[in-house]
C-alpha cells in the first residue's frame, strides 16, 4: 500500500507538471460488457452503483475568484480540481462504482459550453471534463453520461438545438407546444445534434490521450436526461430516434454502452437492438413502479438501471429500504445512483457547496444530522451489497475522506 501511495503521488506530481503525463501507460478501466440482462467487468458480474454528480464539467453553485470563467447570467462555472478529485475520494469511500454526470455530455448554449452556440467549438470547456474522466479512472470509477437535457437548464439541452433551428421555443413557455417534438424529427436537428455527439466522442483526452469514445473509463452514453414529449410523464421520445441515435453513438465507440434516457419505461422501446439499458427516475420512491419497470425490461432481456431516486425521503413515497431490497433481488437490476453528491468547495476544506433542490448529499460534513448520516450509512450498505456482495453493518462508521483528498483505494496505475 506503501508503494502504490508513493506511486500515485509521484503521478500527481508528474500531471501537474507535464502537459501530457504518462502517456507511455494510459490508465485504463477495464470495459464494461452486457450480457442479456447483466453487466460485466472482467468477466465478472458488475453493478453500476454510485451517486449523480450533476455538475462535474460545469458548476452553477459556486462563484469562482475574480478573473476566472464566469457566467453571471447562469451563474455557471469550471468546478476545481479539487473538488472533482474528492469527489471519486468520496465514491471509492461509499462502496460506489460510477457516477451518472450530465455536464460531462451535455454542454451547448452556455458561453462556457463546449458548444456555446451551434458548431462552434470552446476548447476551454474541455479541461474540467478532461479532469474529471481522467480523476475517474485513476479511482477506478465508470462514468454514465447523458449527451442531452430535456430542459433548457444551465448547462444546455434540447431547447438549444429547437433554437438554433430556428424555432423560438423555451421550456417555460413552450413545454406543452406538439413543436418541441421536432428535436427528435426534424431532419436538420437531428443532423446538428450528430454534430455535437461527434465533437463530444472524438475529442481527444489532454490528460490520457484517449478519446472519450476510446476511455472505457465512460462506460455508457445515455440519449438524454429525461427525455419526453409535450405532455409531462408522456415517455413521448419516439423509437425511430432513440435507434438512430444509439447507432450513432455506437459507430462511434462501438465498446460503449447505451441508455435510453427516455423519462420512464416505454415498452415500444423495448425491442430497440442498440439499447442495453432502460431506466427510470424516482421523485417520490415508488416500489410498484420499479417492480412494473423490472418486470417490463426483464422480458425484453435488457438491463434495468434506477437512473435518480430522492435519497432524503422527505417527498414521501416507499422507503428507501424497500426500494433498495428489490434493487439488490434482482437479476435484472444493472444499478441505480442516487440525487446528488456534493463535496467541499476544493481547495477550501472547510466549506460544503451546497445546492438549492432540498436532494444535496454532503458526505461527510460535521453538521450533518444523526438522521442525514443513517441515510448515507443506508446507501454505502446498499453499494457494497450490490458491487461486493457483502452484507456490512448498517451502524458501520463512514469512511473518512480528509482533504486534500486521499489517493484511490483501489489504485489503477
Ligand atoms: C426542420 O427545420 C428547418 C429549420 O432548420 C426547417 O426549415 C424545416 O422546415 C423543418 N422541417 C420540418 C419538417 O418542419
Ligand atoms: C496521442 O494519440 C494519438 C493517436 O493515437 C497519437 O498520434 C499521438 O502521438 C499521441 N500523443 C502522444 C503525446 O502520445
Ligand atoms: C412511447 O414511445 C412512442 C414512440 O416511440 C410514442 O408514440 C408513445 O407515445 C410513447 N409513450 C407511451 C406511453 O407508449
Ligand atoms: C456548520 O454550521 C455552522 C453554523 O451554521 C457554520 O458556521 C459552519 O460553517 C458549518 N460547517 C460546515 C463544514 O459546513
Ligand atoms: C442548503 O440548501 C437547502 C435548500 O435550499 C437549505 O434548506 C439548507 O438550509 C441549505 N444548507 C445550508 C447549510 O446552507
Amino acid at each position: 500500500m506503501a508503494l502504490l501511495k508513493a506511486l500515485y503521488f509521484l503521478l500527481l506530481t508528474a500531471s501537474n507538471t507535464l502537459a501530457l503525463p504518462s502517456i507511455a501507460k494510459p490508465h485504463r478501466l477495464s470495459a464494461v460488457v452486457r450480457e442479456g440482462s447483466k453487466l460485466l467487468v472482467d468477466g465478472k458480474q458488475w453493478k453500476a452503483v454510485g451517486p449523480n454528480v450533476y455538475w462535474l464539467g460545469l458548476d452553477e453553485n459556486v462563484t469562482p475568484p475574480t478573473g476566472e470563467p464566469y457566467d453571471p447570467a447562469t451563474k455557471a462555472s469550471y468546478p476545481t480540481k479539487e473538488r472533482v478529485t474528492e469527489i471519486m475520494a468520496m465514491v471509492n469511500a461509499l462502496g460506489g462504482t460510477m457516477i451518472r454526470a450530465h455536464t460531462l455530455g451535455v454542454s451547448t448554449g452556455n458561453p462556457l459550453s463546449i458548444w456555446p452556440a451551434k458548431g462552434v467549438v470552446n476548447e476551454e470547456a474541455f479541461k474540467s471534463i478532461d479532469w474529471a474522466v481522467y480523476q475517474a479512472g485513476l479511482y477506478g470509477v465508470h462514468l454514465l453520461v447523458p449527451l442531452v437535457d430535456n430542459y433548457d437548464y444551465y448547462h444546455g439541452g434540447k431547447y438549444n438545438f429547437l433554437r438554433w433551428a430556428g424555432f423560438d421555443f423555451t421550456q417555460s413557455r413552450d413545454s406543452n407546444n406538439p413543436g418541441i417534438q421536432q428535436f427528435y424529427t426534424n431532419a436538420t436537428i437531428v443532423a446538428t445534434f450528430k454534430d455535437y455527439i461527434k465533437t463530444l466522442l472524438t475529442h481527444r483526452n489532454q490528460y490520457n490521450n484517449l478519446t472519450y469514445a476510446e476511455d472505457p473509463t465512460i462506460f455508457a452514453y445515455e440519449s438524454g436526461n429525461e427525455l419526453l414529449g409535450p405532455v409531462w410523464g408522456d415517455m413521448n421520445c419516439p423509437a425511430d430516434w432513440v435507434r438512430d441515435i444509439a447507432k450513432y453513438v455506437k459507430s462511434l465507440a462501438p465498446n460503449k454502452l447505451f441508455f435510453d434516457g427516455t423519462y420512464g419505461i416505454n415498452k415500444t422501446h423495448l425491442d430497440i437492438e442498440e439499447v442495453d439499458v432502460f431506466s427510470d427516475h424516482f421523485y417520490p420512491i415508488d416500489t410498484k413502479k420499479l417492480n412494473a419497470g423490472i418486470e417490463a425490461v426483464e422480458s425484453a432481456g435488457k438491463v434495468y438501471y434506477a437512473g435518480e431516486y430522492d435519497w432524503v425521503g422527505t417527498s414521501g413515497g416507499d422507503s428507501l429500504e424497500s426500494f433498495y431490497q428489490i434493487l439488490e433481488s434482482s437479476p435484472t437490476v444493472g444499478g441505480d445512483s442516487f440525487w446528488s453528491l456534493f463535496g467541499r468547495n476544493g481547495p477550501d476544506c472547510n466549506t460544503f457547496v451546497n445546492h438549492s433542490d432540498g436532494f444535496t448529499l454532503q458526505y461527510g460534513n460535521p453538521n450533518n444530522t444523526a438522521y442525514t448520516n443513517s441515510r448515507i450509512q443506508l446507501i454505502r450498505k446498499h453499494f457494497i451489497a450490490m458491487s461486493q456482495g457483502k452484507t456490512i453493518d448498517p451502524g458501520e462508521p463512514l469512511p473518512p475522506v480528509p482533504c486534500p483528498a486521499p489517493p484511490p483505494q483501489r489504485p489503477r496505475i
